[in-house]
C-alpha cells in the first residue's frame, strides 16, 4: 500500500467543539464533512483518546466552526497540538456560546453550526459522530482554510502521532 495515494484527499480545517458541565474544549479537525441536505447532517473523526471525545461523548453535542483562510498557524497549533486536559483553550481566543452553552470561534471564522449526535461509529482508533444540524451562522464572508493551504502555503504539520501511525 502506497499511504501518498491517499494524500489526494481533500479537506478542509475547523475547530471542532463541546463541553462537559461548565468546561468547554475543542480541538483541531479536517475530517469534517456534510452527508445529507434535508435533514442537514455532517459526520466528524474524533480520536478516542481525545478530550474532545469525551465531551461530545457527555453533552451529545458538538459545534463546528470553519476556518477562514487567514487563520494563524498558532490557531491551529494551539488547538491541534494541544490537549485540554493540560490548557484552557478558548482562554485566548475571542468565542462565543451557543443557546446550549457550545463554544465556537468568532475571529477567523467564517461560520460555524451545532449539530446533536444521532449516531455514533466505533472506527477503531476513532469515533465517527454523525449530528444533525440544530444552528447555523454565517459569521463572514471569505475563503475557507483547506488542508492543503494549511500545508502548502502555511507550512503547518500533523500531530507526531499522525505522522507515525497514519491517525490523527
Ligand atoms: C491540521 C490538523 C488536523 C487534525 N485533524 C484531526 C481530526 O480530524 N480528528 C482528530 O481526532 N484529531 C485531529 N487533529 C488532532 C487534534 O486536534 C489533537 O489531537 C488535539 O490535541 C486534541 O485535543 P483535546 O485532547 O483537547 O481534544 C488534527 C490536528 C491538526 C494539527
Amino acid at each position: 500500500m502506497n499511504p501518498k495515494a491517499l494524500y489526494a484527499l481533500s479537506y478542509g480545517l475547523y475547530i471542532v467543539a463541546s463541553k462537559k458541565g461548565e468546561r468547554i474544549n475543542g480541538q483541531t479537525a479536517n475530517t469534517v464533512f456534510q452527508i445529507s441536505n434535508n435533514p442537514s447532517t455532517i459526520a466528524i473523526g474524533v480520536n478516542k483518546s481525545n478530550l474532545t471525545r469525551e465531551f461530545i461523548q457527555e453533552s451529545r453535542r458538538f459545534t463546528v466552526s470553519v476556518l477562514a483562510q487567514d487563520a494563524p498557524l498558532s490557531l491551529i497549533g494551539q488547538f491541534g497540538f494541544k490537549s485540554g486536559r493540560e490548557v484552557d483553550k478558548f482562554a485566548r481566543y475571542t468565542h462565543k456560546t451557543t443557546a446550549n452553552g457550545l463554544p465556537y470561534l468568532i475571529d477567523h471564522t467564517l461560520t460555524f453550526f451545532e449539530a446533536r449526535v444521532m449516531q455514533e461509529v466505533d472506527a477503531g482508533t476513532h469515533i465517527i459522530f454523525i449530528g444533525e444540524i440544530a444552528e447555523a451562522e454565517v459569521l463572514q464572508e471569505g475563503a475557507p482554510m483547506t488542508y492543503a493551504y494549511y500545508q502548502q502555503v502555511k507550512r503547518g504539520g500533523a500531530p507526531p502521532a499522525a505522522i507515525a501511525t497514519g491517525s490523527k
